[in-house]
């Protein structure tokens, strides 16, 4: 395969934006490709604000069910990949990871620059707005197959640190990313589908501040047309051909 390695200098700016396609190879379903999660379980029962309010049982159950998983794979060499990318730019470059992703791969490959814009499955926060707990979240590898877990201070129902649909982001999250964004020399995007926004007008950004946009993604998703550069194929296999320091 005639893959020409990016032109990534070490000090370079780089934003790689990632998604479940990353996750693929360690054996982690994706969303909507075919047997993805989306398939197996309605998105308005689990991942909405009044599936939780409907039915916290099952969306803790739902959670707890991919906590479970996550914990049983291991990063593959597109995560690692990434992790290596940072190391390369350290010294004078600039690099974020943005990533969608909430299964801790990124930082079991060794990344630590990532702005986890959707939240983590790792980690719990009460779902009462008026809990002095406030929206503090907290790690919580806890399984709660058997009933949704309250808070010891309020007494309200808890709830993943999750981003479900219809939420906003984390505004210090996400100014952060579009900041990051807007000062790139290279936007790298990396299994993802460009379906859920504010995440897929990233590219916008980078495209209005003039950076090299590339895809890497193993089909041409709907936003195909705002990349300058498309890699169509396996995260793992093309990220060590594409990227430095791996
Ligand atoms: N290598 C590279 N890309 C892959 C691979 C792979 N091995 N396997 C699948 N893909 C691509 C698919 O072609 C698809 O375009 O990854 C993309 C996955 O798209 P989605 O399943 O939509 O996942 P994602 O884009 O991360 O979803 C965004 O939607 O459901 C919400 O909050 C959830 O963060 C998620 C968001
Ligand atoms: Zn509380």
């Amino acid at each position: 395969m005639d893959l020409r390695p990016l032109d990534i200098r070490p000090d370079s700016s780089v934003v790689v934006l990632t998604g479940a396609g990353i996750s693929a190879e360690s054996g982690i379903a994706t969303f909507r490709d075919s047997g993805g999660l989306w398939e197996q379980h309605d998105v308005r029962q689990v991942a909405t604000p009044e599936g939780f309010a409907a039915n916290p049982d099952l969306v803790w159950r739902f959670y707890s069910e991919r906590r479970r998983q996550a914990r049983t794979v291991e990063p593959n060499a597109g995560h690692f990949a990434m992790a290596a990318l940072e190391r390369f730019l350290a010294a004078r470059g600039r690099f974020t990871l943005v990533t969608q992703n909430v299964d801790g791969l990124h930082q079991r490959a060794g990344s630590r620059r990532i702005l986890p814009v959707h939240g983590s499955l790792y980690r719990t926060r009460c779902a009462n707005v008026d809990c002095e707990n406030g929206s503090k979240s907290w790690d919580d590898e806890s399984l709660h197959l058997d009933g949704a877990p309250h808070c010891h201070k309020c007494g309200g129902l808890l709830r993943p640190d999750i981003v479900w649909f219809g939420e906003y982001l984390d505004p210090a999250i996400e100014s952060a990313a579009r900041e990051a964004i807007a000062d790139c020399d290279l936007f790298l995007a990396v299994g993802t589908s460009g379906a859920v926004w504010p995440v897929a007008g990233y590219v916008e950004i980078a495209l209005a501040r003039g950076a090299l946009t590339v895809l890497v993604n193993l089909e041409r998703p709907e936003n195909v047309s705002r990349f300058s550069e498309v890699h169509l194929g396996k995260a793992a296999e093309l990220l060590p051909l594409l990227l430095p320091g791996a």
